[in-house]
């Protein structure tokens, strides 16, 4: 039987290997091959036992129950579990009123299910740019884009970051729109004390493999504020014989992670400090801005470029983050873009089929723009400047690891010379050259 268990405990790194040559040019990797792996979720007896149970009992009443278990968690009015992230979206978007040719703002970059659930509930996506700082929805760029079809506003926490609430509520109240959260990479953030989900006038959430809550494959959960919000997602399920229902052995594999996600949340706030002291001293990087009042999930750990920190501010940043990514992977730290370009320049918002004859989008052309990656240029010069970790930082037994992480950060934070050789040998493509990636 092949296992996920590593053969021995990644030991914590030695004076030689820190001072040793980088890995890509002939030296020791600072996270050794063979003791890369990452084990999330943790699956213990009780998980497994409570899957079986599950088989015994009454399906509806197993996914009721995580669901009653879960809203309370986050403190939402009301809860609809669903068999995705972008179902949950879907049913959030109608619940919050959302019709068929309506204006929907989202940020331009996000995952594609953001925008693809707004096409799903038969609504226009309307593209704003980021924050230069958070990365989150910019509630100014947004505001610019308000129209009389405008129904919703829909903001992504993104990385697990909640957006800023605040500007956006405001915004949401001055021109009577709902605002719907995106909150799949955000579970158990928060923003003065109130957890992402429990925010707006409805959110929808993923749950899906991973994610820092996941159900064990795929999952999601929408939630309202209102009684009426609630009813009308249900209703329009119902009438459409739209079947998202989650699968009650997600949901009883949830029910009992659920109780430890405050020590995965732990490990991985802890994980992100560590980290983000270590980044702070390179002077080439700098952590995920947090503002004072929110709690930031760290779904993914976006690090943040400073070229001309470490000398290099004469080469173009894209380059010198490429050359960056090439030492971090030969070091063994899974630093990846996390998409390339914005998302209104993917296929299906360039081509806009749709559902077939271009609908939805045919129903308020003036919403439809044909965009290129220059309309964003926050989020283009955000694609250039940053990398990101994504799992790597959420499996609780990974101190070492990370202090490994902090290690090689620092070993290539002091190696300009050797980025500068990379940027001259190699032709970078900015990354929005490159064919358009989901993820
Ligand atoms: C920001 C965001 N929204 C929505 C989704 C869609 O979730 P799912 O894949 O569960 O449908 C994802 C999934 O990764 C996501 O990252």
């Amino acid at each position: 039987m092949i296992t996920d268990f590593p053969s021995a405990p990644l030991p914590l790194p030695s004076e030689d290997e820190l001072t040793a040559e980088l890995a890509a040019l002939g030296g020791e990797a600072i996270v050794p091959k063979g003791l890369r792996r990452t084990i999330f979720p943790v699956i213990t007896k009780e998980d497994v036992f409570n899957l079986l149970l599950a088989t015994r009992q009454d399906p509806a009443a197993v996914v009721a129950g995580f669901a009653e278990k879960y809203r309370d968690y986050v403190g939402a009015a009301y809860a609809l579990p669903t068999a995705s992230g972008t179902a949950s979206l879907h049913a959030a978007l109608v619940g919050a009123g959302v019709e068929p040719g309506d204006e929907v703002i989202v940020p331009a970059f996000t995952f594609i299910a953001t925008a693809q659930a707004v096409v799903a509930a038969h609504a226009i996506p309307v593209f704003a740019d980021i924050d230069p700082v958070t990365y989150c929805l910019d509630p100014a760029a947004a505001k610019d884009l308000v129209t009389e079809r405008t129904r919703a506003i829909m903001p992504v926490h993104t990385h697990g970051l909640p957006a800023d609430v605040t500007a956006i509520r405001e915004l949401a109240k001055r021109h009577g729109l709902a605002f719907v959260e995106d909150a799949s990479h955000a579970h158990s953030a928060s923003v003065d004390g109130r957890i992402a989900g429990s925010i707006g006038d409805a959110a929808g959430q993923s749950l899906m493999a991973d994610k820092n809550f996941p159900l064990g494959g795929e999952g999601g959960i929408a939630f309202f504020a209102t009684a009426d919000a609630h009813a009308r997602a249900v209703e329009y399920l119902a009438r459409h014989g739209i079947d998202y229902r989650m699968s009650w052995i997600a949901a009883a594999f949830g029910a009992s992670q659920l109780e430890r996600l405050p020590f995965y949340d732990a490990v991985r706030a802890r994980n992100a400090a560590l980290l983000g002291e270590a980044l702070e001293g390179t002077g080439l990087f700098s952590p995920p801005h947090v503002p004072s009042g929110h709690v930031h999930a760290y779904n993914m750990y976006r690090i943040t470029l400073n070229p001309e920190a470490a000398g290099l501010g004469d080469l173009p940043v894209h380059a010198v983050k490429e050359a960056v990514h090439e030492l971090l992977v030969a070091e063994g730290v899974p630093a990846r873009e996390w998409q390339n370009t914005p998302i209104p320049c993917h296929l299906p918002f360039t081509h806009r089929a749709g559902f077939g004859n271009g609908h939805p989008f045919t129903l308020n052309p003036g919403a439809v723009r044909d965009h290129v990656p220059q309309d964003f240029p926050v989020t283009l010069r955000m694609l250039e400047s940053t990398l990101v970790l994504c799992r790597e930082l959420r499996s609780p037994v990974e101190y070492e690891r990370v202090l490994r992480y902090a290690d090689a950060f620092g070993k290539v934070a002091r190696r300009p010379d050797a980025i500068r050789d990379l940027v001259r040998e190699k032709d970078y493509p900015r990354p929005y050259e490159k064919a358009a990636r989901l993820g």
